[in-house]
C-alpha cells in the first residue's frame, strides 16, 4: 500500500513520538545505524540528533520525499528490506519502529537484517505484539464476513515466545524481549477512529463501495463505543512487542 505522509505526520504522529522511547536502547557509542521503515524520517533525525550515522530506508516513496523534504542533510533512501540494493553498507544496529508487523515474511526479514548488520551489531525494534488493536480487528472481521467478505488480516502480530524463537533460529541472541500495553489516544475526537481505519486499513476500505465503507465505519464507531470511545476521544488498543537482540 502507499502511505498519505502528510496526514501520518499529522494525524498520526503519535507512532513516532511513542517510538521515540525506543531510543533509550541505542548506545552512548557513536555508531552505523539503519533504520527500518523509516516513514517521514521523525526518529531518523532523533537517532543522528544523538551524533550516530543513521541511514533512513522505506519501501514507500512518499514517505521516503516527505523524509528528504523534512531532512534534507540525511540519508534516506527508497528500500524494501526484503529486497535490499547494494546501495546499502553494513550498519552497526539495525533500528525499526512500528513496521515489522507490516511485513509478512519475519524470516527473510532477519535474515536479510543479519546480513546487513556487522559482527555483533544490534537489532533494537518495536512493534505490534499478539493481541494488538484486538478489539478493532475482531469488530472490522466481522462487518467484512457480514458482507460476504474474508477478512484476511494484513498484519503479523506475535507473542514474546514466538519472537524469541524466530530470533534464535535466524541467530540472533536476545538481550531484552518485552511485551506491553499501551492504550492509544487517537487525534480527531469522533472521526478519530474513521481516520485510524483510513490510514491503517486503507487497502482492505479500498477494497468496498463508497455506501459499504460508510456503513462498516458507522457500525464500528457504534460497536467499539463502550469500549474504546474515552469521554472525548477514541482509545486503540494496542499492544507493542519492544526487542534488543546481537547478531551471533
Ligand atoms: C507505521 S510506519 C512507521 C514509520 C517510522 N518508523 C515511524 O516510527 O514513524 C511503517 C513504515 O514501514 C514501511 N515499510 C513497510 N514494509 C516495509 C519494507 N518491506 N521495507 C521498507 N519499509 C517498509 C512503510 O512504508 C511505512 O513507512
Amino acid at each position: 500500500m502507499e502511505w498519505d505522509a502528510k496526514q501520518y505526520n499529522t494525524t498520526h504522529d503519535f507512532v513516532f513520538k511513542y517510538g521515540a522511547s525506543l531510543l533509550t536502547l541505542l548506545p552512548q557509542k557513536i555508531k552505523t545505524v539503519l533504520d527500518i521503515g523509516c516513514g517521514t524520517g521523525e526518529l531518523t533525525n532523533q537517532i543522528a540528533q544523538l551524533g550516530h550515522k543513521v541511514t533512513g530506508i522505506d519501501q514507500s516513496i512518499n514517505m521516503i520525499n516527505q523524509a528528504k523534504k523534512s531532512h534534507p542533510n540525511l540519508n534516506f533512501l527508497q528500500e524494501d528490506i526484503l529486497n535490499p540494493s547494494d546501495q546499502l553498507e553494513m550498519y552497526d544496529i539495525a533500528f525499526s519502529n512500528a513496521v515489522f508487523h507490516w511485513i509478512p515474511d519475519q524470516e527473510l526479514l532477519l535474515k536479510n537484517i543479519s546480513e546487513l548488520l556487522n559482527e555483533n551489531g544490534q537489532l533494537i525494534c518495536e512493534f505490534g505484539a499478539m493481541g494488538n488493536v484486538q478489539s478493532i480487528r475482531q469488530a472490522f472481521g466481522r462487518e467484512l464476513n457480514g458482507l460476504g467478505l474474508v477478512f484476511e488480516e494484513p498484519f503479523c502480530f506475535t507473542s514474546v515466545e514466538d519472537y524469541r524463537v524466530l530470533l534464535e533460529k535466524n541467530h540472533f541472541d536476545v538481550v531484552e524481549i518485552l511485551e506491553y500495553e499501551r492504550p492509544t489516544p487517537l487525534k480527531g475526537g469522533r472521526v478519530g477512529l474513521r481516520s485510524w481505519m483510513e490510514q491503517f486499513y486503507s487497502t482492505e476500505l479500498g477494497n468496498l463501495s463508497e455506501e459499504q465503507k460508510e456503513r462498516v465505519l458507522k457500525n464500528l464507531e457504534r460497536d467499539l463505543t463502550p469500549r474504546l470511545w474515552k469521554d472525548d476521544h477514541w482509545e486503540a488498543d494496542y499492544r507493542r512487542l519492544r526487542i534488543k537482540a546481537v547478531k551471533l
